[in-house]
């Protein structure tokens, strides 16, 4: 449906859970989070409910993120039960990879058709730092097999200067034979990303100034990213620039979170506990309804340098 900004909100993005197998250094603390209880966190079933009472409001677009999606048992029977409801028409993951090489094919028979995979670096032990101890290999084979697979994967870079800044030209020159989307992401201030921000924020200004063998591409509206190219590559080469170019104008998308609450914005402190009306599927409808049409304007990262959400990536998704 169409909000009071004129944007049409297509897209609902599901964090199934905020615990994860890594603990990434801009992301997550070293100790790990508490353990919610677990009646505390959503459940399959009322997920499904969720978005089958978002589809009369024009929602074909589901994400299922974490922290960690796949570290879930059923995951696969939730994107099966997902395809079922006519009204999606794309069903995509958010994930960090470990887990992806062992459940692709289930995931693919489920109909998944795309993924995300976040990879901040190719080399071993840069991957076991940034991660604070996963395994590279493990997510480069994942990466094979699901393009094996036919299941199409954008890879999320988030650059950091005196961290992955030197592996830029590595990544770009991977779509040269791979046909992956490589999407390089602005550091935002964020959970323990506001630590590394002062003096790690890279703009996709400054890095696309350092390669004009990069060819421009039309994006379509809704993306947030802009697309790029080298001449005869397989990939792409995409920057997401929530700072230096924020792409709120063309927001498409709310987000529900683990613990039954809708964020509107990302960045926005607002959240509206939704669990309450799971079992009434046309009052559910009547409050997304009302949500989707008061989404915040934009986000203010760039004035503040911080974000407003009461919520970390890890419980948010990205
Ligand atoms: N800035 C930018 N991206 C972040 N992510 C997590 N924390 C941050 C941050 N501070 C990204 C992850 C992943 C997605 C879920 O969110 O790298 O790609
Ligand atoms: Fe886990 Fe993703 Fe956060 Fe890394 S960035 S700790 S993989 S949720």
């Amino acid at each position: 449906m169409i909000d009071n900004y004129g944007r049409n909100i297509d897209y609902l993005r599901i964090s199934l859970t905020d615990r994860c197998n890594l603990r990434c250094i801009y992301c997550m603390p070293e100790q790990g989070v508490s353990k919610k209880c677990h009646e505390d966190v959503i459940r399959f079933e009322e997920v499904l409910k969720i978005i089958k009472s978002a589809v009369p409001l024009g929602i074909k677009k589901i994400r299922y993120t974490g922290g960690e999606p796949l570290i879930l048992k059923n995951i696969s029977s939730l994107i099966s039960e997902t395809s079922k409801i006519q009204q999606i028409k794309d069903i995509a993951i958010t994930t960090n990879g470990i887990l992806l090489y062992d459940l692709a094919d289930e995931l693919k028979e489920a109909g998944l058709k795309r993924v995300n995979i976040s990879l901040d670096t190719l080399k071993e032990d840069k991957f076991s730092y940034i991660t604070r101890g996963g395994d590279l290999n493990k997510v480069l084979k994942a990466i094979e097999k699901c393009i094996s697979l036919g299941i199409k994967v954008k890879v999320n870079t988030v650059l950091i200067k005196g961290i992955n800044d030197d592996e830029i030209k590595n990544f770009i020159d991977l779509t040269r034979e791979i046909p992956v989307e490589i999407r390089f992401i602005e550091l935002m201030p964020i959970g323990e990303g506001e630590k590394l921000y002062k003096s790690g924020f890279m703009s996709s200004e400054d890095v696309l100034n350092e390669f004009p063998e990069l060819i421009p591409l039309e994006s379509s509206k809704s993306s947030t990213a802009s697309m790029y190219k080298l001449i005869d590559s397989k990939g792409k080469v995409g920057f997401i620039s929530p700072l230096s170019c924020k792409f709120c104008s063309n927001c498409n998308r709310i987000r529900l979170t683990s613990m039954g609450t809708i964020k509107p914005c990302l960045h926005s402190a607002k959240e509206i506990n939704i669990r309450e009306y799971v079992d009434n599927e046309v009052l559910l409808t009547s409050v997304l309804k009302d949500i989707i049409y008061n989404k915040p304007s934009q986000h203010h990262l760039e004035c503040d340098n911080k974000s407003h959400s009461l919520k970390m990536m890890y419980q948010i998704g990205g």
